[in-house]
């Protein structure tokens, strides 16, 4: 997720914009620019130097030519084209004119990009906001003025966006707009009355406290002293007044406590855009970007999945999905065991790494030997351009944006999300499952953000429940088929953020051993949510509550059945089976987050545990 900030009027406009950007530089950025209005014309400058880029911006800024009246900024997470100074924003036009900044995807932007093209524009990155660029300096070469201009331009976007747009045409003046991506506006406090745009809150707080909230399809043109909103149409719209009494870490965190539960909360979204443009309105998949062309997928008769901790439990969903719908073999690994065993690998093999930051050194090694062995090797990376990004022969984004917490959540669903997509999208090239089949699970994808959001609501419900557990010391997670990695990723949630003893079973093994360790109040968490072994999964829970054991469930809303099996339940909307750990794992999140808040632990950083691991 990228950051945005805009000025126009007062004379501090090169420090609102500077001090901006580095008070958006806690979501993490791998390029950062400015464009501002100097005599009449656009000044661009931009840094890719990864974490140094701020600072290497504001050297050049700081020579930058007479005072600017306006500008706008943009720190970038890479998602489209590498983290290059080529790729960083401002984007501009073919008349250098016109700049952009923009958050989110433009989904149809390699149809916009062929047909402008085709009009004998000529595009300088690999991102998908030039094309916005382009289309804007298309309707004012039409006579439309910039407000306009923004407008009609919108109206051709598929996709999300947060958007400022400044013109050399009209010194002075902003058009900033929003679909899904936040974006705020304000008057600055004080004798400047300087115009600011912002995607988030904390690049402007410093400057006032009370700022305008846009709406989808909300266009605002800024300028010294004055906003004015408008929809796509042009009809005046009066937008929500939001005042704000966060101190500037709260506001970092959008008003939450930690990033954890901001993480938590940016769910829906991380996989809302890790879908957009790929699974598309036809019910089909479109994965261009993959680098890996469909003739070489289609000679793919195995795959094998590699990753480490959340990473490793998002692999093992995929590996039901794969063999459900694909119908070829799958098989998964702790990339740290993987290359010291010797796997069976070929030309055939598909081997896909999956990893939030694709830095960790055990899946990056795992990745490395497959490729030496002849695998076709695909990431599965939140980081773009990361070192197995680089290394691989393919690479699958996920779109969470930057995640800070230690504990991985929303990249968590999204690795899933996008494991999906790829098992679907590998299906659809070997023709292993009927189109029809592929448009119904792509048309239940698309409803699962909703209903994360829904299950996240009931936050309240959750955290009731585990403050009736903050004593126990041991907990068993139980849970069968694509239930089992959602018991084993809620047990890690347990131990890594409340450092709790939280052992995971696959409920079918309990008898072959564990079920020794049950006694009466021995606290048993299962996922006992509609899937096929819904009814062998509460013979289980028979088993550990027969033996004394409180149970805690995670039930489909109104399984009276199940909840009658249950001390306490957690409840989540029902979701089609292989989609179902999306939604099941995040009230087992918010539990092992209130047991951790309860026991004052700080869940952002935990004890022992580092971000990226890069040491075997
Ligand atoms: C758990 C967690 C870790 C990571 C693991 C792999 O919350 O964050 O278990 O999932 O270290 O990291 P990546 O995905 O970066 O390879």
């Amino acid at each position: 997720m990228c950051g945005i900030i805009g000025v126009t009027g007062g004379s501090e406009v090169v420090d609102i914009l500077l001090d901006g950007l580095a008070r958006l530089e806690y979501r993490g950025y791998d390029s950062a620019g400015v464009a501002m209005q100097v005599d009449g014309k656009l000044w661009r400058a931009r840094a890719a130097t990864g974490t140094r880029s701020l600072d290497d911006l504001r050297k050049v800024v700081e020579s930058a030519p007479a005072a600017p009246i306006g500008g706008i900024g943009h720190t970038r997470w890479a998602t489209h084209g590498h983290p290059t100074e080529r790729n960083a924003h401002p984007h501009l036009d073919c008349t250098g004119g016109v700049a952009v900044v923009h958050n989110g995807i433009v989904e149809n932007c390699r149809e916009l990009t062929a047909a402008l093209e085709r009009s004998g524009h000529v595009m300088t990155s690999d991102t998908d906001t030039e094309v916005i660029a382009h289309l804007v300096e298309e309707e004012l070469a039409g006579g439309a003025g910039l407000a306009a201009a923004v407008r009609s331009a919108l109206g051709r976007l598929r996709g999300s966006f947060a958007l400022g747009v400044v013109s050399a045409a009209e010194p002075g003046t902003i058009v900033a707009a929003r679909r899904v991506s936040p974006l705020v506006v304000a008057i600055a406090d004080g004798p400047g009355g300087e115009a600011l745009l912002a995607s988030d809150i904390p690049a402007i707080l410093g400057r006032t406290r009370t700022f305008w909230t846009l709406d989808d399809d909300q266009v605002v043109v800024l300028q010294p002293g004055a906003l004015s909103v408008t929809d796509l149409h042009g009809a005046p719209v009066e937008p929500a007044v939001l005042h704000v009494d966060w101190d500037l870490e709260a506001a970092e965190k959008g008003g939450h406590d930690d990033f954890m539960s901001k993480e938590m909360g940016e769910q829906p979204r991380a996989v809302q855009d890790t879908l957009r443009g790929r699974a598309l309105p036809d019910g089909t998949l479109s994965l261009d970007e993959l680098r890996i062309d469909a003739a070489a997928l289609r000679q793919v008769d195995k795959v094998f999945i590699v990753a480490c901790g959340s990473s490793f439990h998002a692999g093992l969903v995929a590996k039901y999905a794969i063999e459900r719908w694909l119908r070829l073999p799958a098989e998964i690994d702790i990339a740290s065991e993987f290359r010291y065993r010797d796997p069976v690998l070929d030309r055939r093999t598909l081997v896909v790494g999956v990893s939030q930051s694709g830095e960790t050194v055990d899946t990056l090694q795992a990745m490395r030997h497959a490729a030496a062995e002849g695998a076709r090797v695909l990431v599965i990376s939140n980081v773009v351009d990361s070192s197995m990004a680089r290394d691989a022969d393919g690479v699958l984004y996920t779109r969470a944006g930057p995640e800070i917490g230690v504990a991985a959540t929303k990249t968590h669903l999204a690795q899933i999300a996008a494991l999906e997509i790829l098992a679907l999208y590998l299906s659809q090239v070997h023709g292993s499952l009927p189109a029809a089949e592929i448009a119904a699970v792509l048309q239940s994808l698309q409803a699962v953000p909703g209903l994360v959001a829904e299950t996240l609501q009931r936050d309240d419900q959750v955290a009731a429940v585990a403050a009736r557990f903050t004593e126990v010391r041991d907990f068993f997670f139980l849970g069968r088929h694509v239930g089992s990695p959602v018991a084993m990723e809620g047990a890690l949630k347990l131990k890594e953020i409340a450092y709790v003893r939280a052992e995971a079973y696959p409920a079918g093994e309990l008898k072959h051993g564990p079920i020794a360790l049950i006694e009466p109040g021995t606290v048993v968490v299962a996922v006992a949510t509609r899937n096929r072994l819904w009814e062998k999964m509460l013979s289980n829970v028979a088993e550990v509550r027969s033996r004394g054991a409180t149970v805690v469930l995670v039930a489909n809303d109104g399984d009276e059945d199940t909840a009658a099996m249950a001390d306490h339940v957690l409840w989540v909307p029902p979701v089609p089976e292989l989609l179902s750990p999306l939604v099941d794992v995040v009230p087992l999140q918010q539990f092992a987050y209130h047991l951790a808040r309860a026991h004052g632990f700080d869940v952002d950083r935990p004890r022992n545990l580092a971000k990226t691991v890069t040491v075997e």
